[in-house]
């Protein structure tokens, strides 16, 4: 059976690091014999370009009709005066929501190889494996009412709504469970339930599927001191459980614990795996163009597409394994490189892990 994967290159460095992916998509296709079928659409500001949308209805339907979708990057300053309805992010979260997928994988993982790269110390990051289980289609990014209003005195009021049904809550705690009985077996769910009503309901609900995993410790911390733990001891989590905002926060500042936000990839998951994958990073508009991104993120998403989705886990472990070896090689592009190494374009890191499975 044909693996039909819908590729969405974006804006920014997206095309760029995208193309790399694709390269070695294409190698471990030929290589295990996946028959993956891969087509391109539109997301995003290249699609408000193309058709006025950032999430033209072409692209719905086939990322519906796919079997998992491979996103580069969206946004960037061209479509920062759009109004807030059409901005090329909007496109990235209809899909998301369209689609279904409510479970955000963020794995922060430090390659040995880059302990240096991080900018805390390699004692307190060595060895680091954490993984963040974002809920990614509901909470204050979703919730209605939400707008930008006129009061009777004439002064703007901006507002938003934070909502989370304890069926959604339950969802993604299952989610976090599950991976953590793959894992250490520790689930640390973040909150804010000192002030925020509706996570006073996800501590309670998080507290009712623990249950159902004796075997798996829950602990509860809020979400400041979360931050704070995060680049103090992060090596004490395991698996965090949090809402989509805090996610969205959290997941940038453990990248950040990796040595750079180029190498870590990211699954949304639907209820029945589909899922699409992505760089943790953003379209990068400052380093477009300019052949220099780090495509290493992008490369690991398809290799999380090929296990997940998929089910594919000796394609997915050859592309990771090469990603080490061209690591181990001293390759780097320059948001990973240091003294001593050898500085590489997008396009030579992406041959170089060609290379590296072709050799395996
Ligand atoms: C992310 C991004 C997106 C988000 C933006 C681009 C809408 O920051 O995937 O983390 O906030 O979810
Ligand atoms: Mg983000």
């Amino acid at each position: 059976m044909t693996k039909k994967i819908l590729v969405l290159p974006g804006d920014g460095i997206g095309p760029e690091i995208i193309n790399e992916a694709v390269k070695v998509l294409k190698v471990v296709d030929s290589k295990f014999d996946l028959a993956l079928e891969l087509d391109e659409a539109l997301l995003g500001g290249a699609a408000v370009d193309a058709t006025g949308v950032p999430m033209p209805e072409e692209t719905l339907t086939k990322a519906k009709a796919a079997d998992a979708v491979l996103l580069g990057a969206v946004g960037g300053p061209k479509w920062d005066k759009i109004e807030t309805a059409n901005r090329p992010e909007r496109g990235l979260l209809g899909i998301r929501s369209n689609l279904k997928l409510f479970a955000n994988l963020r794995p922060a993982i430090l390659y040995p190889q880059l302990a240096d790269a991080s900018s805390l110390k390699p004692e307190i990051v060595s060895g680091l494996d954490i993984l963040i289980v974002r809920e990614l289609t509901g909470g204050i990014y979703f919730g209605q009412p939400r707008g930008i209003r006129t009061l009777e005195n004439g002064e703007r009021e901006g507002f938003n709504t934070y909502v989370y049904s304890e069926s959604e809550i339950r969802r993604i705690a299952h989610v976090a469970f599950d991976l953590a009985r793959q894992r250490n077996r520790k689930v640390c769910s973040i909150d804010k339930s000192n002030v925020l009503e509706v996570t006073v309901l996800w501590r309670d609900v998080m507290e009712e599927v623990a249950k159902e995993y004796p075997d798996v410790e829950l602990s509860h911390m809020y979400v400041d001191n979360a931050a704070m733990q995060l680049v103090r001891a992060p090596k004490q989590f395991d698996v965090l459980v949090t809402g989509n905002m805090f996610g969205d926060i959290l997941s940038d500042e453990a990248a950040m614990l990796t040595g750079s936000i180029g190498m870590l990839p990211s699954a949304s998951l639907d209820i029945n795996g589909k899922g699409m994958y992505e760089p943790c990073h953003g379209s990068a508009p400052d380093i477009a163009g300019q052949g220099i991104a780090n495509p290493l993120a992008t490369i690991l998403s398809a290799a999380m597409m090929l296990r997940y989705t998929f089910k594919e886990g000796e394609a997915a472990d050859a592309i990771e394994q090469a990603v080490s070896k061209v690591l181990d090689q001293q390759l780097r592009t320059a948001d990973i490189w240091s003294e001593g190494m050898q500085k590489v374009s997008t396009s030579a890191m992406g041959d170089a892990v060609i290379a590296a499975l072709q050799a395996s």
